[in-house]
């Protein structure tokens, strides 16, 4: 951002001085997760790189080195995260703990857009458990970290990241509802796609709800967080790390998604390859939000190609329907809260 020119970021110029902080970013170790894992870690910070697989790890390390993180950036150090169970979740956040004494941003990125119906703990199905249940129980259990941290340094600046998808558009909001854990898996859906899209609104709706509760619940009053959503956009082209079969799924994803969204208005913007994680870095470390936290409470992102800053699509999902049910809303987030709490306790994870 240039000097007087507020619309457009670049993570390079644009993002707070994260030096002595700390972060951690699910899905590190590819895509959108690794793009943002390198903008935060070239701004000063020491980045936990969440993913289930050592190697993996290691040659995301190692390219991060080739891509150029040298001295004076962060350090980038591997989290053994497994989001298919809340159950292993919760023990990588608490091995976080063991490690850290503050937790300045979590990106809650990992995420899949297939998978089977076999039921994860708790017969939970397997897309909404890595890509809702598991990120709830890892974000509950670093919630006291998060909490620390921004209590107890005066210009900490704590944000919760939940990568989501604009596809969430497409789910109907009359018909949902959250009483049993089938509303979670939302089988009755007709496509892997529409489920996806539903495990992304929970994660919308979860992330309005952890705002309200970050604004609320604390004895000691609204405590100093800023809990957002965001859209990372689809890429046109995968980078020279992804596999080639990945590459043509990503460029496969990104066509179709480009007419979807001429179309329909509702699927993910396409974002050009050198902008990848760029939507994903402004929501966890731009000066933008640093300097109009309230502003940036509990709102959906969506990037904007070409250098723009991302855009506060909507405060709500109903915004988006021109729907002024807010109350409808409100106690839809607290039934979804109260239903996650309820499945995480009978899936052991208290
Ligand atoms: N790309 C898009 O077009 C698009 C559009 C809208 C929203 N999104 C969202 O943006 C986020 C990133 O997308 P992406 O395209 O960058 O994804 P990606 O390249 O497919 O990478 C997904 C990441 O999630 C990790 N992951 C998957 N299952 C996991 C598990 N059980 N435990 C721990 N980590 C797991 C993967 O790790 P492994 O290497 O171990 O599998 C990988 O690092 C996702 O939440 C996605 O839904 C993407």
């Amino acid at each position: 951002m240039f000097f007087g020119d507020e619309d457009t970021f670049d993570p390079q110029s644009d993002l707070v001085d994260l030096k002595g902080k700390v972060a951690v970013v699910t899905g590190g170790s590819r895509g959108n997760g690794y793009a943002t894992v390198k903008h935060l870690a070239r701004a000063g910070a020491k980045v936990y790189l969440g993913c289930r697989n050592d190697k993996q790890a290691k040659e995301a390390m190692e390219y991060l080195r080739w891509e150029g993180l040298g001295p004076g950036f962060g350090q980038v150090v591997w989290l053994d995260l497994d989001l298919s169970s809340p159950k292993r979740a919760k023990a990588a956040a608490e091995e976080v703990i063991r490690r850290e004494r503050r937790l300045d941003i979590l990106v809650n990125n990992a995420g899949v857009c297939s998978g089977k119906f076999r039921g994860g703990d708790g017969a939970l199905s397997t897309m909404a458990t890595i890509n809702y249940l598991s990120p709830f129980a890892f974000t509950r259990t670093l919630l006291p970290l998060l909490a620390a941290t921004a209590l107890n340094d005066f210009h900490s600046d704590v944000r919760i990241v939940n990568v989501v998808s604009a596809s969430h558009k497409l789910i109907p909001f009359p018909s949902l509802k959250f009483k049993t854990v089938d509303d979670l898996n939302a089988k009755s859906l007709p496509s892997e796609y529409l489920r996806f899209s539903h495990s992304k609104l929970l994660c919308l709706l979860w992330t309005e709800q952890l705002q309200r509760l970050i604004d609320t619940a604390h004895p000691l009053g609204p405590l100093p967080i800023v809990a957002l959503s965001v859209d990372p956009g689809v890429t046109e082209c995968s980078n020279a790390q992804v596999k080639q079969h990945n590459s043509m799924v990503t460029s496969l994803r990104a066509t179709f998604s480009k007419h979807l969204t001429t179309w329909t208005g509702v699927a993910s913007p396409v974002v050009a390859e050198h902008e990848r994680g760029y939507s994903t870095a402004f929501a966890a470390a731009s000066e933008t939000i640093w300097s109009a936290r309230v502003k940036y409470k509990g709102v959906y992102l969506e990037p904007c190609p070409n250098g723009q800053c991302p855009k506060i699509l909507s405060i709500g999902m109903f915004a988006r329907e021109g729907v002024k049910d807010k109350e409808r809303e409100r106690i839809l987030a607290e039934d979804l809260w109260g239903l996650t709490e309820k499945v995480l306790a009978e899936c052991g994870v208290a």
